[in-house]
């Protein structure tokens, strides 16, 4: 299949649009259906893009809440003025500014789910008066002095590690238990790249269908590019390119000259095609490029110290970051910022 290019295909949950194959993510959509069907409270946990709002959607939909209210809240943007009265309402005249009485998300969300996002930013006052909610399951709106009984499931997403943050005292320990009675912890993409394909040829059905483009394959060459990168903004940050290089392309095949040049000039892991596991000069290659990537970062990228870790001279090691196409972390972020739709792969050979 490989040496035809990637023809476009792809596989997925239909309900809830979870795509992958990875031992990873078919564990995670086992788990959405068992936790789905239950009241639990779920901690979504996981680096940037890599899901956490794909997942939260799909507890709901797959729940028996499912036609009831579904209430997102971003945490990170509420003010501590402003938190109490989103989150649990307010009675006319509470506070100055208060001209109508006003439901909370909370009770909107009655009967059904609410999406607190990015939980880890939210204030030391706001999170005393969640674990309220949580223990109670009563809610009191500024104003208010009768507590209103609600009967809302509760999923949390955070990109910080929440459990790390209670025991440094940056988030309540006890809110943390509370909210961590099922964690469902979503791997990045650097560590789940059999999905990389299958991610790549939906991405670019759904941006045909967008861009009334009609690509049907990813060269091989291309596809090897964003198999070995590593993703630092997870899924996002592969969505977002393949819809640029949709755009690019003027063939119907992606090539790769329609990637963003950064994805070339990166320092990223070259993985080694299954069919060349045993080719000596190629593993050589590799580990030889791994070695002098964390010689270099263990000596701060400071050249001296990093020859020396490596028992060579300075020559020689310039000699390596050139043959491997190693950028330091300015250079990379330079070429971060580019994007580039004439870079051709036989630079990085
Ligand atoms: N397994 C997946 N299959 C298909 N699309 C996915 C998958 N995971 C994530 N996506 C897509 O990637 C994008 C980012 O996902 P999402 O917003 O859920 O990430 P996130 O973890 O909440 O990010 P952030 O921490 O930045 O809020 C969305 O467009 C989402 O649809
Ligand atoms: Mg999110």
């Amino acid at each position: 299949m490989r040496d035809e290019g990637m023809a476009i295909q792809y596989q997925c949950d239909e309900v809830s649009n979870i795509l992958g194959k990875s031992e990873k993510i078919r564990e995670i959509c086992r788990l959405i259906g068992v936790v789905a069907k239950t009241k639990a409270t779920v901690l979504v946990q996981g680096e940037s893009g890599t899901g956490k709002e794909l997942v939260a959607n799909a507890i709901h939909a797959h729940s028996l809440r499912a036609n009831k209210p579904f209430i997102k809240v971003n945490c990170a943007a509420l003010s501590d003025t402003l938190l109490e009265s989103e989150l649990f309402g307010h009675r006319k005249g509470s506070f100055t500014g208060a001209f109508e009485s006003r439901k909370g998300r909370f009770e909107l969300a009655d009967g059904g789910t609410i999406l607190l996002d990015e939980i880890g930013n939210m204030s030391f006052p706001g999170q005393a008066k969640l674990l309220r909610v949580l223990q109670e399951d009563e809610i009191v709106p500024v104003g208010v002095s009768t507590p209103i009984k609600v009967d809302v499931r509760v999923i949390a997403t955070t990109n910080v590690m929440l459990k790390k943050a209670s025991e440094n005292g940056a988030f309540r320990e006890d809110l943390y238990y509370r909210l961590s009675v099922v964690t469902i912890f979503l791997p990045p993409l650097r560590e789940r790249k059999e999905d990389i394909p299958i991610l790549v040829n939906r991405f670019i059905q759904l941006d045909n269908c967008r861009a009334n483009r009609k690509i049907k394959k990813v060269s091989n060459e291309a596809m090897d590019i964003l198999v070995s990168y590593n993703w630092p903004g997870n899924i996002r940050e592969l969505k977002n390119v393949i819809e640029n290089a949709v755009i690019m392309e003027s063939t119907d095949t992606i090539q790769v000259s329609s990637l963003p040049h950064y994805l070339l000039t990166e320092n990223r892991q070259k993985t080694i095609p299954p069919e060349h596991e045993f080719n000596l000069k190629m593993q050589l290659k590799t580990y030889e490029r791994q070695l002098i990537l964390k010689a270099l970062n263990k000596a701060n990228w400071v050249k001296t110290r990093a020859s020396k870790l490596l028992g060579i001279d300075q020559r020689n090691l310039s000699y390596f970051i050139k043959k491997h196409h190693i950028l330091d972390p300015e250079e990379r972020r330079r070429a971060r910022g580019s994007l580039s739709s004439s870079s051709s792969i036989d630079s990085m050979k």
